[in-house]
């Protein structure tokens, strides 16, 4: 099969057999499931098997449904119940005598802490839901979030699951053109922003970028803005922009009654890449997703309500949503959330944080772990780690020797690692070891979890033999499941279903996006996208969207994207141009389009190479033969060239990436 990711090539999968690990008896003796049994046990009772995961929320009104399935693959879980999201990580815990257990331990960029214990948090979330009452917010509004790691971000979050209003975060690093793109999609006419932050040390207008948005938008906006910055950045406010902390100040002290939602009304809204370049508001829904952040974040993390528990990503994106958010708070255990980043002020940032929080699980990208790999063991190794019991992983494939690495020298080879297969779309995780159950073997990430079926395919749809490559499906629902896209049913259908689904036959069919294989045992290798998409740094993009920017920049003539494997699991963005006639000189080109990346998408987008060519590789029909440039990027055997037109040019292309690459340019 051929396979098109910039990403994850087979380069980086591991050996046939990798080296096994079993989890340690000390951490199967205190492991939240440890019978191997739940396998079958959810295969022969599914679905009523995910009652288990709704019996961790508290319901207003019980479901009378586990699953409905007559509008497939449209389902509906846990259908008749009511219940409220900001109740089941508040109200709950208030009521269990834990009002003085810390829910949310802040590190600061700078240094400072802060923690809210589970009665801070219900107070901060109660006034800003009056608050935003205040303004005129009303159930199914949709609130746009724009804020970095600060705790206003969670508040907001479950301040609009108190009242019913569906959240819309965007991820604080995107541009003013994303944010605009998100807030027109979703109609969305009230946002949550800050007046900057700091990066690196470094005061960062967020507020101008919120100006530069809103200029572009039809709908009138309601604004609080979170002051972050105090003196380092004074900003003005408009007539429909509220300071949030003066905003708040007038609703100090009073509670709002959560709003019962229905299980299956909209908990929040997030917007990921597609393959064009308009992004998907993939739906989430109070019941199911709820439920199966909470149950996963038992089973997979193995939390408990003592424990300290940290996923070291941003909550801009799901990572953050169902594993920083909502599944430890509805569990009440204490969650940390840093602002900073992992080399500032020094290399031991995480681990000194660890240290001081006696953090139990750790949750990081592949990426990261590369990195501390490079800075060296020296790091980790000034710092007690020892509370730590184990180790997760997500976002892209980790590398054996990456994996061993994390095992060895932050794990103190005695936690289990979970390398969490998952997506936007899955609400939660759906693809790792138990870790208390399983084998780990690094590399793969381990089988489905119990209830859910996975199934490689090939391009028709057959399903191939254990060690071969094809299209990885779900072919189960399962309560976190997106519901549908904001923007309709049709693209929904589209984007997972169509392809590899026979309605008539009744078999529902979801198409992940990701090429993977499956062993003997049945663990699952993940080899990276099949579609336009790539991976950088754990964040999604769309080749699509980065090639328009890079279009849209004078002077440029023709443009193609493609992803580049930079060693193993990770993947780089390479941008080939070729210019107009009388372009300017290309090193303005070039910054021109690194700062029109910048601005439409955001500096993650940002190319590691921009390669100049007179033309690009095109079919004998005028189409830029991508895959060949893929390959080209990838120092990879060029695959059949027979259909090109222009010949000629691949090598001149190899030889400007060369020059690209030594700086001779
Ligand atoms: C894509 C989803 C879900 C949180 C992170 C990003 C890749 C995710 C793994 C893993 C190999 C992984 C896939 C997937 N991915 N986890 N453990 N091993 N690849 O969420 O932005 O929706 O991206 O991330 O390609 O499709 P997302």
């Amino acid at each position: 099969m051929v396979h098109r990711s910039g990403g994850t090539r087979d380069a980086s999968a591991p050996p046939d057999a990798p080296d096994r690990h079993s989890p340690p008896r000390s951490f199967v003796e205190q492991a939240n499931v440890t019978d191997d049994s739940i396998y079958e046990t959810f295969d022969e009772e599914w679905p009523d098997c995910w009652r288990r995961a709704a019996s961790l929320l508290s319901w207003d009104r019980p479901y009378e449904t586990v699953l409905e399935d007559d509008d497939a693959p449209f389902y509906r879980w846990f259908t008749g119940g009511t219940l409220n999201a900001s109740y089941n990580c508040l109200d709950r815990h208030l009521e269990a005598g834990r009002k003085n257990h810390a829910a949310i331990r802040w590190e600061g960029k700078h240094g400072e802490t802060k923690t809210y214990t589970y009665r801070d948090l219900y107070v901060r979330v109660n006034e800003l839901a009056a608050a935003l009452r205040g303004l005129g917010v009303e159930g199914d509004d949709v609130v746009t979030i724009y804020l970095p790691m600060i705790p206003e971000l969670p508040i907001a979050m479950l301040a609009c699951a108190r009242i019913g209003a569906p959240h819309s975060v965007v991820f604080a690093g995107l541009s003013a053109d994303a944010l605009a793109t998100r807030m027109d999609a979703a109609e969305s006419e009230y946002l949550i922003t800050c007046d900057g932050y700091y990066r690196r040390g470094n005061a960062f207008n967020q507020k101008s970028k919120v100006d530069n948005a809103l200029l572009s938008l039809e709908q009138d906006v309601t604004t609080a803005v979170v002051d972050r910055l105090g003196d380092d950045l004074p900003h003005v406010l408009a007539e429909t922009e509220f300071d949030y902390d003066e905003l708040v100040g007038e609703y100090r002290g009073e509670t709002v009654e959560p709003v019962s939602r229905d299980a299956e009304d909209m908990l929040f809204l997030m917007y990921t890449s597609g393959t064009t370049g308009r992004p998907k508001g993939v739906v989430h829904t109070t019941g199911g997703y709820l439920a199966y952040v909470a149950w996963t974040t038992r089973t997979v993390f193995d939390v408990e309500p003592a424990d300290t528990y940290w996923c070291a990503a941003d909550i801009g994106w799901i990572t953050g949503h169902s594993y920083i958010v909502y599944g430890p708070l509805a569990l009440g255990t204490t969650t940390v959330m840093y602002e900073g980043t992992p080399d500032y002020p020094d290399r031991d940032r995480l681990w000194e944080i660890v240290d001081r929080n006696a953090v139990d699980v750790f949750y990081t990208a592949p990426t990261a772990v590369r990195a501390f790999m490079k800075w060296g063991k020296e790091y980790p190794e000034k710092h007690d780690l020892s509370s730590l019991r184990l180790l997760g992983s997500v976002g892209e494939p980790i590398n054996p020797k990456a994996w061993e690495w994390y095992h060895e020298h932050i794990g103190g080879g005695e936690c289990p690692i979970v390398d969490t297969w998952w997506q936007t779309e899955t609400g939660g995780v759906t693809v790792s070891t138990l870790p208390g159950i399983g084998d780990m073997k690094p590399g793969a990430a381990g089988p489905p979890l119990p209830g859910i079926v996975t199934r490689v395919v090939d391009a028709d749809g057959n399903e191939v033999d254990p060690g071969e490559s094809g299209y990885l499906t779900l072919t189960r629902p399962w309560p976190g499941m997106a519901r549908t896209l904001y923007d309709g049913g049709d693209r929904f259908l589209d984007e997972y279903w169509r392809r590899f689904s026979d309605p008539d036959a009744g078999e529902w069919v979801y198409e992940s996006g990701d090429a993977a294989r499956v062993d003997e045992d049945g663990y699952v290798t993940l080899l990276g996208r099949v579609d336009d998409v790539i991976n950088v740094s754990g964040h999604r993009l769309s080749t699509m969207e980065i090639e328009s920017a890079v279009a849209a920049v004078t002077g440029v003539a023709e443009a193609a994207v493609v992803g580049r494997s930079s060693g193993p699991g990770g993947t780089e963005v390479y941008a080939y141009v070729s210019t107009e006639r009388d372009a300017d000189p290309e090193a303005e080109i070039r910054a021109a389009i690194e700062a029109n990346i910048e601005e439409s998408i955001g500096r993650l987008a940002r190319p590691e190479s921009i390669v100049f060519t007179p033309e690009l590789p095109k079919t004998r029909s005028g189409k830029i033969m991508r895959r060949l440039l893929e390959d080209v990027s990838n120092d990879e055997e060029l695959g059949d060239t027979s259909a090109l037109r222009n010949p000629e040019i691949v090598g001149e292309i190899q030889e400007a990436i060369r020059d690209e690459e030594t700086g001779d340019r």
